[in-house]
């Protein structure tokens, strides 16, 4: 079946109790044994329930993988797969990226004695040059948030390959609508389910999707042993966002290469960092990877943090609030809001600066948003 078929019925067969067309909300914690040593399909809630597992099947389907499982937070399916890795072992981290997932490396796994390297992972070169004898696995996104810089991810897995190494890619920008990473070769897909695949701003989750089955037991354990899994109420809600993702995607990304073009010519604006602009400098990788550019895109504004602040304090449709991926329009500062967390030297290095805004663009009318932009940048 194809993607939209699959985003609508994988996993959501109608319920075996009563025929119910919609997977229902399994609000309960524990399942009744059928008699003594004879548990049913379930037995405890953080092991396994019928509505989070509705949304497993249907993420691991749409990711092209044979296994999902779903978190409380993208951070915490980010902590359970980094979980797999022990004091000694050493991870090679793309050194653009979220700056939640910076944070937890940094000040979380490295003090554990998991040695954490950030290499620039468009240089191929590099990252040969940083793999040692210990290194277990790759962690990239792609593009990287808030500087939308790819990674192709099929050179990135032929070495990962060869070198016998476990790749981790971060899909939460793109959502599986317009990337798949796995059919580029990579082992683990990791989202914050908070974003598109959600899409309406009302829940926080995340997901994991394997096609191996080793490493699908790896997670499932630590998902069931740590204790991370989302619970039924969010897993409904993120299950029925996940059924308009395609026409959603299609939108967002419609929406917001409109607004990018429209940008690009802006007086006040210096660059646009768009991968579907003919400007971006790996505009052809994104052609030949990505099936679209999603919704989320960054920007910087002639001068610095006045001009950046004037334009975010006079935006009357967009909002300003941090996250991505709701159908409504939101406008933020990485450099004092979403990669705070990042120390103001590596945030520089980066290139988050204060100059640079970043949008997430929604589903609204293209000419409203472009008309709020356009109010607001005349008051700079
Ligand atoms: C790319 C990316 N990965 C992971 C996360 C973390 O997800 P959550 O906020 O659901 O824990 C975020 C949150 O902004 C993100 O943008």
């Amino acid at each position: 079946m194809r993607f939209k078929t699959l985003a609508i019925h994988a996993g959501q067969e109608p319920d075996p109790a009563y025929g119910a067309v919609m997977t229902p909300i399994y609000q309960t914690s524990t399942f009744a044994f059928k008699g003594v040593g004879q548990p049913g399909p379930f037995d405890y809630s953080r092991s396994g329930n019928p509505t989070r597992k509705a949304l497993e099947q249907c993420i691991a389907a749409l990711e092209a993988g044979s296994h999902g499982f779903v978190f409380g937070t993208g951070m915490a399916a980010e902590t359970t797969v980094l979980m797999m890795y022990n004091a000694g072992d050493h991870l090679i981290i793309h050194d653009d990226l979220y700056g939640g997932t910076y944070r937890l490396l940094v000040n979380v796994v490295a003090p554990k004695n998991i040695a954490v390297d950030f290499v620039n992972l468009r240089d191929a070169d590099a990252l040969r040059k940083a793999i040692r004898p210990n290194t277990k696995a790759i962690w990239l996104e792609t593009p990287t948030n808030p500087l939308m810089n790819l990674i192709d991810l099929e050179a990135v897995a032929a070495v990962a390959k060869e070198k016998k190494l476990t790749t981790i890619c971060d899909n939460t920008f793109l959502s599986p609508y317009f990337l798949q990473p796995i059919k580029f070769g990579i082992d683990v897909v990791v989202h914050s389910t908070t974003k598109y695949i959600n899409g309406h701003s009302d829940v926080v989750g995340g997901a994991v999707v394997v096609n191996d089955p080793a490493l699908a037991e790896r997670i499932g354990f630590l998902q069931n042993a740590i204790g991370t899994c989302a619970g039924p109420q969010d897993c409904f809600l993120v299950l029925r966002g996940l059924k308009t993702l395609a026409v959603r995607m299609e939108e967002h990304n419609r929406n917001a290469l409109g607004i990018a073009r429209w940008l690009e010519k802006h007086p006040k604006i210096a660059t646009v960092l768009h991968p579907g602009l003919e400007s971006h400098p790996q505009h052809a990788l994104a052609k030949r990877q990505l099936k679209g550019y999603g919704g989320t895109f960054s920007f910087r504004v002639c001068g610095g943090q006045d001009e950046a602040f004037r334009l975010l304090g006079n935006v009357k449709v967009f909002t300003l609030a941090e996250s991505l991926g709701g159908v409504e329009s939101l406008i933020e500062h990485p450099f004092t809001m979403t990669h705070v967390s990042v120390p103001e030297d590596a945030r520089r290095k980066m290139g988050i600066t204060e100059d640079l805004i970043r949008i997430s663009v929604g589903i609204e009318d293209l000419e409203d948003l472009i008309a709020d932009l356009e109010q607001a940048l005349g008051k700079i």
